[in-house]
């Protein structure tokens, strides 16, 4: 059942309340310490009828269309392992919610007004209810402690999506899933549908301890024979790559998630098979490639910020304003999105820059600075 404060904000969804309830929101929505439930509802609210507000002066509602957000209830709410709280999301209503394809994610607009992409991890396809499963990162930013307090069983939650940046491939006849720990989320739902086509696979599951290991028993029980479990503390090392490419020929299709050394060194052992596919998603943010200093100013604050070759502009703005907005850090969300006043952008981003706009995670400067409408 939603929270009866949902359904009665909801009947009223008139601007002025609810920027009343934007303007007058409780101090531990920020200190991330105690729940607020009735001011996790009322956010979730604000977010649905005014689209995604941050909190940040590089809003990127000011170059960005309002996107189509969800509204679902939390009716689950589940520790998989440790540091992993699974939720199951639902329609308030009781109806379908958006249908999604394994590899899909969707993003979460979270009460202090950060977004932050989980894959959905259900069954493949299934619409009665989602489920994302998030890993705590003490010393994160702060995004995946929130998904941990600021939801429990009964509680609005506010998405956009699902979208899918990371799907399986239709006609790939041999597959390889590399995963390493929370990497499991997309790759779950991959697996059982592969399993449903019938389609040749595998899978590498590699963590420090299988307590470590989200999920692990639900990958294992698609088809046992077929998953190799790489449980550090069983082995006594980590894998090497050898270890999770083991039996990959030179067609393979490999899919790997997991964290960032794993994934540049499949990546790399990959390269020598051009014509293998080779997808993966990234749970943080690709190394800077190719940087050249440059200064970035803020065009209305009147600041020069420095950009060093081996940082983002987006670091450098969250060093200046760690409220500053952004979701993916990868250049396709488009959460980080700015206004260009001045100055040549170098575009890296996949979610579309015009060329007065700027994707501060991942884009940098052709010339000496650009100034934005920050
Ligand atoms: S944070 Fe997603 S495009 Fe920059």
């Amino acid at each position: 059942m939603a929270d009866p404060a949902v359904i009665r904000i909801r009947a009223q969804s008139n601007s002025s309340v609810v920027e009343s309830i934007w303007a007058s929101r409780p101090a531990d929505l920020y200190d991330g310490s105690r729940r607020d439930r009735f001011a996790t509802a009322l956010w979730g609210v604000r977010t649905l009828f005014g689209g995604f507000a941050s909190a940040s002066r590089w809003d990127p509602s000011r170059v960005s269309p309002v996107r189509r957000t969800h509204l679902a209830t939390v009716v689950g709410r589940e520790l998989v392992a440790p540091d992993v709280v699974a939720l199951t999301l639902a329609d308030p209503d009781g109806g379908l919610l958006p249908s999604w394809t394994p590899g899909a994610h969707i993003d979460v607009h979270l009460p202090s007004g950060r977004r932050r992409q989980y894959s959905l991890c259900g069954r493949p396809g299934r619409r009665t209810d989602y489920r994302i499963a998030i890993r705590r990162i003490a010393d994160g930013g702060g995004g995946s402690v929130e998904m941990h307090e600021a939801y429990d069983v009964g509680d609005p939650l506010v998405f956009e999506g699902p979208h899918n940046a990371f799907s399986l491939g239709m006609a790939e006849p041999d597959l390889l899933f590399v995963i390493g720990g929370i990497g499991v989320t997309p790759i779950l739902p991959m697996i059982q549908a592969a399993q449903q086509r019938g389609t040749h696979w595998r899978a590498v599951y590699a963590g420090r301890s299988r307590d470590h290991m989200p999920l692990l028993r639900e990958v294992v029980s698609v088809a046992p024979e077929r998953v190799t479990v790489w449980a550090d503390d069983e082995r006594g090392r980590c894998p090497s790559v050898d270890d999770l490419l083991d039996g990959a020929g030179p067609t393979t299709a490999v899919y790997v998630c997991g964290p960032t050394p794993m994934l540049e060194a499949v990546r790399a052992a990959r390269a020598r098979h051009a014509h293998a596919p080779l997808h993966y998603e990234r749970f943080s943010p690709p190394p800077v490639v190719d940087g050249i200093p440059f200064e970035l100013e803020l065009g209305r604050m009147g600041r020069v910020l420095s950009v060093p070759a081996n940082r983002t502009a987006l670091d450098v703005m969250r060093d200046s304003d760690p409220t500053t907005a952004y979701s993916c850090q990868q250049g396709f969300c488009g959460t980080c999105k700015v206004k260009v006043l001045a100055g040549q952008v170098d575009h890296r981003g996949r979610a579309g820059e015009a060329d007065d706009e700027m994707l501060v995670c991942v884009s940098r400067a052709k010339s000496r600075r650009v100034v934005i409408d920050g």
